[in-house]
């Protein structure tokens, strides 16, 4: 059995990621300008926000950017996970870029700090092999004939039969999760609890993160019927007064139960309670102007865009580092505009 916070890596992932790099780069709709992001391609919002990590944290917790009490400016940007119409189920995605952190990156040489989180606390697919094997149903769903013959029913519903039948049928955790995930209905991006779903080093630990909304203190808002429902409820609430979110990390403390190389398994919050980081303020603002939604457009995260201190860890994470790098360098190639790290100084002149 591995030790707390240690991988175990297959000796042909490396194989399976370079497949999965090509399975994803096919996901990107290369006809449309810009070419948006293969998944998470519509955000609500571009968010600026005060990172303030907490003061007197227990010295087992003060690592990375969590060493001493200190407050990073961040960008958040709040996303669905494939629909176009909010009013539809589906993931929700929260990505926060730091600004201005000391320190090598993992990822490249910049002065940003990524966290990539999804409002579901399981991520639906164990490991890189099984996800090669989904994204080759998916892929074949796509490429097939059936979705023609079927065309009085909607594409994605038959597509994702075909996928159900070829890859989920005997897997009834991911199946589960899955259900889950692509139905969740939020009325606004600020009321959501995110989580990282895979771990992460502090330290010598290792952690899932997880970001968990001050709801009561929440601007009132009156939900409107469209669908860039999600978007005016964030403008509205965030023109109405503060919101604010607890960064947490949950510890492993048994790496038996709590696996490093499986997001489908739960982390028992009875063994190990989430335990608060630092403070994320977003304040009064108006997040949606058309040049915000533009500068979010060009932006890419990466989960190893981070300190070493903070390390991803496990099969999916370890798959996402190219992934992410290839998916990102295309689409910025084909809508002609530079894969760079922004500043924040550029940020906060789009927010004056
Ligand atoms: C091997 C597994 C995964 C693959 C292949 C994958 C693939 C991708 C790709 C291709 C993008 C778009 C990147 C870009 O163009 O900049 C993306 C974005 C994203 N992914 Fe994943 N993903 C994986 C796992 C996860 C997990 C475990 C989470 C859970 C937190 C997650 C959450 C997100 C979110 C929130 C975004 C949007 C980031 C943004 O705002 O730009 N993904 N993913």
């Amino acid at each position: 059995m591995p030790n707390l916070a240690e991988e175990t890596i297959p000796t042909d992932e490396l194989t399976l990621i370079n497949r999965l790099v090509v399975q994803n780069l096919a996901l990107l709709n290369e006809k449309e300008r810009p070419v948006r992001r293969g998944q998470h391609a519509k955000h609500h919002g571009c968010v600026l926000a005060d990172f303030e990590v907490e003061p007197g944290l227990p010295d087992e917790l003060r690592h990375g950017l969590f060493a001493e009490p200190k407050s990073f400016k961040a960008l958040i940007r709040f996303s669905n996970g494939e629909a176009r119409d909010d009013r539809k189920g589906d993931a929700h995605g929260m990505a926060i870029k730091l600004f201005d952190v000391p320190g090598d990156k993992l990822l490249e040489p910049c002065d940003t700090h990524d966290f990539i989180l999804l409002d579901q606390p399981l991520f639906f697919i164990r490991n890189v092999p099984d996800y090669v094997g989904l994204f080759d149903a998916l892929l074949k769903a796509k490429a097939s004939i059936i979705p023609k013959l079927l065309f009085f029913m909607p594409r994605f519903a038959v597509e994702l039969g075909l996928v159900y039948f070829s890859f989920l049928s005997d897997r009834p955790t991911e199946l589960a999760i899955l259900k889950r995930t692509v139905s969740s209905k939020p009325e606004t991006p600020l009321a959501t609890t995110y989580h990282s779903t895979t771990p992460y080093r502090l330290g010598p630990h290792a952690v899932r993160w997880s970001v968990v909304p001050a709801v009561a203190d929440l601007a009132k808002f009156t939900s409107a019927n469209t669908p860039d429902k999600l978007r005016h409820a964030l403008a509205m609430q965030l023109g109405g007064g503060e919101a604010r979110f607890d960064f947490m990390a949950q510890l492993q403390t048994d790496a038996d139960s709590m696996p490093i190389e499986d997001p489908t398994q739960p982390w028992d919050a009875a063994k190990s309670p989430p335990r608060k980081l630092a403070t994320i303020r977003l304040p009064v603002q108006r997040p949606d102007t058309r040049e915000l939604m533009d500068f979010c457009e060009n932006l890419t995260f990466n989960p190893w865009r981070c300190l070493a201190e903070h390390r991803p860890l496990g099969g999916i994470n370890r798959a996402r580092r190219q992934v992410y790098t290839a998916v990102s360098n295309r689409r910025h190639e084909l809508n002609g505009v530079p894969s760079r790290e922004p500043t924040l100084a550029e940020f906060l002149a789009l927010h004056a």
